[in-house]
Parts: structure tokens; sequence; C-alpha cells
């Protein structure tokens, strides 16, 4: 049987696809979100929670997403209604790939305004502006940011330039070659940041903050949140990995691809952790400051480190960067749908979908100034497409598609495209896909309304 191809292209290899996947799973998740949100939890209990979900949800669900796209080599919804349709099954399923598209859109508005504010700090370490800073003036700068829509606004409208040019430029050599180079290197400066947190006096609170497991202090709102961001972080639940599965070579096991990216993944957010808590507690700041956690934090740290104002800029320049292969993956999907199913060209779809997305963007970055005071059940736009986004659309896509994969494609499809080498890791994972991934993503659901 020929193998069959992608229309969009396909990547060079496995590794590629370990570039590009990763390139997607660690981003402003891993660096901003997951730091933050583990001081808004309290720390170490919502911690372990997070790496039972990445272990017993994320790995299994990954697993699905890549394996459904690759068979299928189309776009979310028309793989999902394929994969149905090949195992006489109703094509409905297609819809969580229409819900994967909006959650997309919604997740990306936001997510570029805060990558606006990685652009913002490029410039303003590299040019020395917060050199010697203190943690109340690191504070007051950032929230100077925020009360200026216009520079909020120039730095979201760049950002989404520059992913819309390279979803433009299609299965990007760009783009992976950009990251053979970045993502090692965000590596290396993580460590140094990390290196830095050791040699302060923050470092065993911050260690400790981190990894004692105090669970007075989780309540089941943390527990969702746990949940929402294994999704978010690993970029499940909403069709992108299934997108770039799509691209994925035949012959690559998927297996040990998948527990490669997650490695990845979740090594990325824990040393960032690592590096940012012990400057918070080094420095008497608060680690349930929310969002400006890192980005009051690394100035300071960064202010008073020998060579702080090089290290920085490059610094802020990878965050950038992950966050850019991040927000290019959660605009692929729906425009590799559009050029599927409306024959759009590549370019009026990027272009479109970008257009959206630039101005919900202006409602979240207004929810700091013009519109603070435009609020959904308590929470400002900003919030509220964050909030909804990660711990409902993506945790409901993803018991959606693990529902998909366990219950209703045929077995034998799914153990040809998995390929294990044993029959009882299948087995193992079948029964994680059918009841322990959903019914545990269900319980969290629905005790928390
Ligand atoms: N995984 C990305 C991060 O951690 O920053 C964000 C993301 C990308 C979420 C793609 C969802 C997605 F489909």
């Amino acid at each position: 049987m020929q193998e069959k191809k992608s229309i969009h292209g396909s990547w060079a290899s496995r590794w590629i696809f370990i570039l590009a996947a990763t390139g997607s799973a660690v981003g402003l998740g891993n660096i901003w979100k997951f730091p933050y949100i583990t001081g808004e939890n309290g720390g170490g209990a919502f911690v372990l929670v997070y790496l039972l979900c990445i272990a017993l949800v994320g790995i299994p669900i990954m697993l699905a997403e890549v394996f459904i796209g690759r068979r299928a080599r189309q776009s979310p919804y028309n793989a999902l209604q394929e994969l149905a349709e090949e195992s006489g099954k109703s094509k409905n399923w297609g819809l969580i790939g229409l819900m994967g598209m909006l959650a997309g859109v919604m997740i990306l508005s936001f997510y570029s305004v805060v990558a606006g504010w990685v652009l913002q700090y490029i410039v303003s370490t590299a040019n020395g502006s917060l050199n010697d800073i203190t943690s109340e003036q690191a504070g007051a700068v950032f929230s100077g940011l925020l009360a200026d829509p216009s520079t909020l606004l120039m730095w979201h409208s760049i950002f989404m330039i520059m992913v819309v040019v390279v979803v433009i430029g299609g299965v990007n050599a760009g783009i992976e070659r950009a990251t053979r180079i970045m993502m090692p290197a965000l590596f290396i400066l993580l460590f140094v940041l990390f290196g830095y947190g050791m040699s302060t006096d923050g470092f065993e609170a911050g260690w400790d903050f981190m990894f004692d497991f105090d669970f007075s202090k989780l309540t089941w709102d943390s527990v969702l949140v746990a949940v929402g961001h294994s999704f978010f972080t690993l970029s499940l639940g909403m069709g992108t990995i299934m997108a770039y599965g799509s691209y994925m070579p035949k012959r690559a096991s998927i297996g040990s691809t998948v527990l490669a990216i997650g490695f990845l993944d979740t090594l990325v957010a824990l040393v960032a952790g690592l590096a940012i808590f012990p400057i918070i507690f080094s420095n008497g700041m608060d680690p349930a400051a929310g969002p400006g956690l890192m980005f009051v934090s690394l100035p300071v740290a960064f202010g008073q480190m020998a060579g702080g104002q090089f290290f920085g800029t490059l610094f802020f320049i990878l965050i950038g960067v992950a966050a850019w292969t991040s927000a290019i993956s959660l605009l692929e999907p729906t425009v590799a749908f559009l050029v599927e199913r409306m024959g759009m060209k590549r370019s009026t779809a990027s272009i479109s979908i970008g257009i959206v997305v630039w101005a919900v963007g202006i409602l979240c970055l207004g929810s700091f100034n013009f519109m603070s005071d435009v609020t959904i059940f308590g929470k400002n736009i900003f919030d509220t497409l964050d909030y909804a986004t990660a711990n409902i659309m993506l945790p409901l896509g993803g018991i959606f598609i693990a529902l998909f994969a366990g219950w209703t494609v045929k077995q034998k499809i799914a153990a040809d495209e998995l390929n294990f080498k044993s029959e009882s890791l299948f087995k193992l994972w079948l029964f994680v896909i059918k009841f322990i991934a959903p019914v545990a993503v269900a319980i969290v659901f629905v005790l928390n309304l």
C-alpha cells in the first residue's frame, strides 16, 4: 500500500517531529504560567498533582492524538471524521476538532499579549533600563506596562505578524532550523538561571515550596487548574498535536517520541520553577503574585548578576522564541482545516485567522487598562479566556479524544499505529485511555461545579 501523505507536507524525520512538537509544548505555559499558578495554588501538593496528570492523563492522550493524526494525515476535524468512518461510527466526532479550533483562537489571543510583554522585556533588558532594579521598581515597571494599551497593542501586533508569516510559510523549514538551535540554547540558559537560583539564599525555601507536599493547601479548584495545565502545557485537547502528528513520518515509533516530548516539557517547567522561586524568596517577594511573577523576579535577578544584561536579554529572546513556536502551533490546525475544507490559499487562511485572533487580543490587553471593568463571572476578559480554555475546553476536548481513541476507533487501527513493543503495553494504554483518563478528568470537572 502506498503511504498516505498530508497535502501540507511532512517532517523530515522523527527528530524534527520531536523538535516541532516540543517547540509547541514548551512555551509560556512552562516558564510563565507554571511557576505563577504553582505560586497561586500553594506549591508542592499542586506540583505533585500536576506530575500525576502528565503521567496518567497527558501522555496517554498525546499518544492518541499522534496516532489519530498520523493515520488520517489531515487536520483534526477531518482526521476525526475519517477515522470515525473507517471504524463505522458517526462523523459527528469531527465536532471535537471544531471545538479545538475555537480553543486555539481563544488561547492565541491572550497568549500573544503575554508574548508581547516578553518582546518589551527583550528591549528593556537590552537597553539596560532594568539594570540594578529593586523588586519594588520591577513591580512598578510591570504595572506601568500593563497600564499602557498602545505599547501592549504594538507588541501584540508585532507578535501576531511574526506568527502569521511563519504559518504562511507552511510546514516550516525555517522555524525547524531555528528551533534546532534555540531549544538547546533555552535549556542551557535555563540551567544558568537555575544555577543562579541555587546560589541565592532563597534556594532552600524555593525548593521546599515546590516539593513539600502540604495537602491542606490543595482545593478542588487547584486540582482542576493542575488538570487543565497538564493539557495546556502539552498542547493537548485541541488538536495541535494531532495536526503535527499528521505530518509525522510513518516508520517512527510513536511511544518513545511522545515520552521524549513529555519529559522535555516537564523538565523545562520544573527547572523554570526552581530558577524563579529562589529569586522570589531571597528578595522577600510574594510567590502568589500571579501573572507578573516572572516579569518581576527575573529582571531583579538579572539586574544583580554579573553579565546580567547580556544573559537577561538572551533569556527573554529565548522565551520569545519558545512562545513563538507554540503560537505557530496554535494557528496551524485551523489554517490546515481551511485549506483542506474550504480550498483556501494558505496565505489567505493564515491572514484571516490571524486578524480574528488579533482583534480578540485587543480585548485581552484592554483587560489591564481601558476595559478592566468589563468582567464575566468576576473575571476580566483575559482571565476568562485563559480559564475557559485551559480549565474547561482543553480537558473536555481531552475527555472526548480519550473516549474516541478508546471506544470508537477500531482497536486494530490503534494497535497498528501505536505499534508498541509489547502487547501488554498496548493493553495498559487501552485501559488508561478507556477508563482512567476520561473518568479522572470528568470527576475533577464535576466536583468543581
Ligand atoms: N503548550 C504551550 C505552552 O505551554 O506554552 C501552549 C499551547 C500551545 C497550548 C498549543 C495549546 C496548544 F494547542
